[in-house]
């Protein structure tokens, strides 16, 4: 049988084991859930299980376990490992769901005519992590697995990755291979594949500002005394000049800058201006003078301000002026910037611009490096192939603007490159109320990937 047949042939059921999985709420940022991290975390060993891997275990780690298992045919063939992470991110705001987040519901849209899985981590990364598994099954089935394989899937990535750190510094023989294969990331439309060659990094903090001991009244103190949130709010804008760079002594002298040449080619990858601004209802764009809204969002930095709080903010009004002022920063980060660099040099310059009688403290959040590869590897053609073989079209090559910091710590500790073979859409909302993944994407998925390894190992 072929590979396209199979998928047909077994296609409800292919869709009813992702929606077991998707019910799990395995949400790792809130502690009461626990048991549902260790519940999603059994059932993939199970499934891996099923499939005839061996030494499928549970690895236990100062946060949330990781699920291993590999399958050695021959140890003269080249090994694949496969990393993906089934944790999910918060819910929140719940209302503005169409329905239960762990209750998968399938429902036609503008994008995907053909139905969308509704749930939370239906793509970010449950529907597409699981997609690898399938893929197996689907060798299993056909043509066979034609070389080593290793899973490695984490319950923590939504959260930073520490463990998985520690794990893959302490497991270097156990995760030896060749080349890791991920899908985690997005592709340019539904059918147009890209693969992607770039993650930007993250530096994020949090700052707090304090003035006065305590909250004061307005009228009797305002006008004499510096508000924190009034400082912060100045500090703050400080951050970016009039052309939208940063201000931070320093910040970009680590950045790759592309020649016209590469500029030239990464935009030649579709994108669409006007969409993109309808998609938001936004009527202009903004951004980093003298580069193209795609540069702003992949191959240059940001900074943002990600939540900020302090004061009264409950109903009606307060006259306060507030001893303390919070916000949340965080910063993408391109080659070669280095995360804790750019976090030291965040901090001497917020230091620096904090008005004399107040204080600041700046606490560090997880961060991460950046990632790029090259499109001319033997593993980055084989996913060029397989993608070409299911859409009829070769892959963009583009660079993303979100994180997966574990990818540049693969590189870095195991001496391995990674292929993000993504199909997720932007329009997906992941981490947003109704997150979704396309059936077609789903199944397109599952046929890519099995075929990928037929163009690897040829
Ligand atoms: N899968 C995403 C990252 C992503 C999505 C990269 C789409 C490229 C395209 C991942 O789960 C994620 O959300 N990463 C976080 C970073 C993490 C440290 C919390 C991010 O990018 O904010
Ligand atoms: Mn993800
Ligand atoms: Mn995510």
């Amino acid at each position: 049988m072929d590979v396209k047949t199979y998928i047909e042939n077994n296609k409800e059921r292919l869709l009813e084991e992702l929606f077991d999985l998707l019910r799990i709420p395995s949400i790792s940022a809130i502690k009461e859930y626990k048991n549902s991290i260790r519940d999603a975390a059994s059932f993939l060993k199970n499934k891996l299980k099923n499939l005839g891997l061996d030494n499928c275990e549970i690895c236990e780690t100062a946060g949330y376990p990781i699920v291993y298992a590999e399958k050695i045919k021959d140890p003269n063939l080249p090994t694949v490992l496969i990393y993906g992470h089934y944790d999910v991110q918060p819910v929140d705001p719940i209302e503005l769901w169409n329905s239960d987040p762990f209750e998968p519901i399938v429902k036609k849209t503008n994008i995907h005519p053909e139905g969308a899985i509704f749930a939370r981590g239906s793509c970010d990364d449950k529907g597409q992590m699981y997609m690898h598994l399938k893929a197996i099954e689907v060798l299993n089935n056909t043509s066979g697995v034609p070389c080593n394989i290793k899973f490695m899937i984490e319950g923590e990535e939504e959260i930073g990755s520490d463990n998985l750190e520690v794990f893959v510094k302490e497991n270097k023989e156990k995760l030896k291979c060749d080349i890791i294969l991920v899908s985690d990331t997005g592709m340019i439309d539904k059918d147009i594949p890209s693969i992607t060659t770039g993650l930007r990094g993250l530096a994020y903090l949090e700052v707090e500002l304090t003035g006065p001991n305590r909250d004061l009244h307005s009228g009797l103190y305002g006008g004499s005394v510096a508000n924190p949130i009034n400082s912060l709010a100045r500090m703050i804008s400080n951050l970016h000049d009039e052309n939208n760079r940063i201000t931070i002594p320093g910040f970009y002298d680590d950045v790759i800058e592309y020649s016209d040449e590469e500029r030239k080619k990464n935009g030649l990858v579709p994108f669409d201006i006007n969409e993109f601004k309808n998609s938001l209802e936004i009527n202009d764009v903004h951004g980093e003078k003298s580069y193209t809204t795609l540069e702003r969002k992949s191959i240059r930095p940001c900074l943002d301000v990600n939540g900020i709080w302090g004061g009264y903010t409950d109903e009606g009004s307060k006259t306060v002026i507030p001893s303390k002022a919070f916000a949340k920063i965080s910063m993408r980060l391109v080659s070669n910037q280095n995360w804790k660099k750019i976090s030291k040099l965040f901090k001497d310059y917020m230091k620096k611009m904090t008005p004399t009688g107040m204080k600041l403290k700046v606490n560090e959040h997880h961060g991460g490096e950046p990632y790029i590869t090259s499109t001319d590897s033997k593993a980055y053609l084989a996913a060029s192939e397989a993608y070409n073989s299911v859409y009829n079209k070769k892959p963009f090559s583009v660079k993303d603007g979100g994180s997966i910091p574990i990818i540049a710590q693969f590189e870095k500790e195991l001496g391995v490159k990674t292929i993000l073979m993504g199909f997720g859409l932007d329009s997906d909302a992941i981490h947003s109320p109704n997150e979704h993944f396309g059936l077609s994407n789903y199944y397109n998925g599952i046929e890519t990937i099995s075929n990928f390894y037929k163009f690897f190992t040829k």
